[in-house]
């Protein structure tokens, strides 16, 4: 894969994004940032261009002149019907639609664990299981990848569907020790997919290479993602200060954890 002319960066004021600002810069001559949130100045070789990514004209502008994205905008946890379904629904299917009309080669976005999170953790799940959301956080990443899927076989669109664990500087509580993705993992796992020839529309765990993880990316070696932090290094560390959780807590028993637990958002 060439050097991209430019890639579209979306949530670039974010958690992750901010990770990505720095870290994917090297892949393109111009990185386009969005966020609704500001952004700051422009740095070298950035463009900044604020806005909503429910506003369908504004979409289809800032996908223009565009070669990839890597979009991490969105509601990144569970919220209100309407926050879910104008950052998540609106606004990834304005994204998918600026992509198509604009010919934008690829788009690498980021599904969650949550589209899959009544799995059990007693399963390991591969890439090709059915999804099962634990909220309307989840349903959005399910309608995501189902979108992202159609895309690819209606209009040849290439995505990249990564459903993120659990992506934070180091494990937050104990769950983590199995779900953790770090930020080198990460970078890396972003980069395998821009420079991966071939994706079609896959499906990929962003996890790092955790002993006790219930996912696995056999399925989809074709993207050379090979992480190396292990969440079990913070294993005596979580455990002396947490303990470790009843048996039939959801914290355990399902992939979406805690997400489980929560009610109905709106009611
Ligand atoms: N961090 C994780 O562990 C994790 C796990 C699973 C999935 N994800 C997904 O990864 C992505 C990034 O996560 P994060 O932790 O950086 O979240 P974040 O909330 O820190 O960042 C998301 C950004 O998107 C922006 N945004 C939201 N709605 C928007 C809209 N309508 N228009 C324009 N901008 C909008 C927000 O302003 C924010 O800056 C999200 O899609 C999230 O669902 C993250």
């Amino acid at each position: 894969m060439a050097r991209l002319n430019r890639l579209l960066l979306t949530g670039a004021a974010g958690g992750l994004g901010r990770v990505l600002r720095s870290g994917a810069a090297e892949h393109a001559d111009v990185m386009r940032l969005n966020d609704r949130e500001d952004l700051g100045a422009a740095g070298k070789g950035e463009e900044v261009i604020q806005g909503d990514m429910a506003d369908a004209d504004f979409m289809l502008e800032l996908t223009r002149d565009v070669d990839m994205v890597v979009h991490m905008g969105g509601q990144s946890t569970e919220g209100t019907w309407e926050s879910v379904l104008n950052s998540n629904i609106i606004g990834l299917y304005n994204l998918f639609e600026g992509a198509r009309k604009n010919g934008v080669k690829r788009v690498i976005w980021a599904s969650s664990v949550h589209a899959v999170g009544y799995h059990p953790t007693t399963t390991t799940l591969d890439t090709n299981v059915p999804t099962r959301p634990d909220t309307n956080y989840g349903v959005s990443k399910a309608f995501g990848e189902n979108l992202a899927q159609y895309y690819w076989d209606k209009y040849g669109l290439e995505s990249v569907s990564i459903r993120i664990y659990s992506c934070f500087p180091e494990p937050l509580n104990y769950r983590m020790l199995s779900t953790w993705m770090s930020y080198p993992d990460f970078t890396h796992l972003i980069e395998r997919c821009i420079l991966t020839a071939h994706v079609g529309h896959t499906i990929i765990y962003g996890i790092s290479n955790n002993s006790t993880a219930f996912v696995s990316n056999a399925a989809v070696g074709h993207m050379g993602y090979q992480p190396k932090d292990n969440g079990e290094d913070f294993r005596a560390m979580i455990e002396a200060r947490d303990g470790v959780p009843g048996p039939q807590e959801n914290m355990v028993t399902v992939h979406g954890g805690q997400f489980a637990d929560f009610p109905h958002f709106d009611d």
